[in-house]
């Protein structure tokens, strides 16, 4: 088997970074995408030394355009981890209509427009491994967050679907549902709030970017041909169903 070729979105920063770190560590050849944050980007890379490009996941056209460099720099692409994401977190009577579509382009869409730039390839070589990360706010609503919610809502929906699609071609595509992870997104929030939630985590803490990370190294591993369609809730106990 040759070196197998991922991309993250989203995979220099929070949770797509540790993502992206144990991939390399595991022996992938990683594609790190991000939004906006050269400076952070480059330190990654630095770092790392894993190759960063930047394009915006909401964009179908530049998704496209991303899959294809990236394709010419490494080679066909097996695996695909959407991570990317944003929050605009708002009451209903105050969130602006750009704040839902922002959420929605960049958090849902990003899937279909990563997904549909490299599913045939995947269809073609009878290989792929796509995880979409989703969150327990997807899975139970969170107070001022009806744009965020949504979209992950979608992306449990859309995996389930696009796992049917896939399943006969030896693609899989699962989701995984974090929890409160203790990145940038997080610590943006009130602490006051923060405190609240915290306390209404069985497990006690904030979870780890690397404990996201190792759900997705299990799911994208040759050998989890078996699991399609699924949701990997890793949130401490936070929500259980
Ligand atoms: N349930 C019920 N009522 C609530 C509530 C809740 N969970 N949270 C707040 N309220 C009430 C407040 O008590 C307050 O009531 P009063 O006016 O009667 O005092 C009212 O709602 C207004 O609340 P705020 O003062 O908080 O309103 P705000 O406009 O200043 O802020 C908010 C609203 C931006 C949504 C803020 O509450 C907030 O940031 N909440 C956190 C949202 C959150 O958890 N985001 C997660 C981000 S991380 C992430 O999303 C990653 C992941 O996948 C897990």
């Amino acid at each position: 088997m040759s070196e197998r070729v991922a991309i993250v979105t989203g995979g220099t920063r929070g949770i797509g970074e540790a993502i992206s770190i144990r991939l390399r560590d595991a022996g992938y050849k990683v594609a790190a995408g991000f939004g906006g944050d050269e400076a952070k980007a480059e330190a990654f890379k630095t770092a790392t030394n894993i190759p960063v490009w930047r394009w915006d996941v909401g964009d179908f056209k530049a998704c496209a355009a991303a899959v294809q460099k990236i394709e010419e720099s490494l080679g066909p692409v097996d695996i695909l981890v959407n991570n990317a994401g944003i929050t605009r977190d708002a009451t209903m009577h105050k969130m602006l209509h750009d704040q839902w579509i922002e959420v929605i382009r960049t958090n849902l869409s990003s899937c279909f427009n990563m997904c549909n730039a490299v599913f045939d390839g995947m269809r073609e070589r009878s290989f792929g491994r796509i995880v979409n990360i989703g969150s327990v706010n997807g899975q139970m609503g969170q107070y001022g967050q009806v744009n965020y919610a949504a979209a992950k809502s979608g992306i449990h929906g859309f995996t389930k679907a696009l796992a049917q699609e896939g399943a006969a071609r030896g693609i899989t595509v699962n989701a995984i549902a974090p929890g409160y992870i203790d990145t940038d997104m997080v610590r943006a929030v009130p602490p006051v709030v923060l405190e609240k939630i915290i306390a209404r985590i069985p497990v006690g803490r904030l979870g780890h970017a690397d404990e996201i990370a190792r759900g997705v190294r299990f799911l994208v591993s040759d050998n989890a041909g078996f699991i399609t369609g699924s949701t990997l809730s890793i949130n401490g106990g936070q929500h259980m169903y």
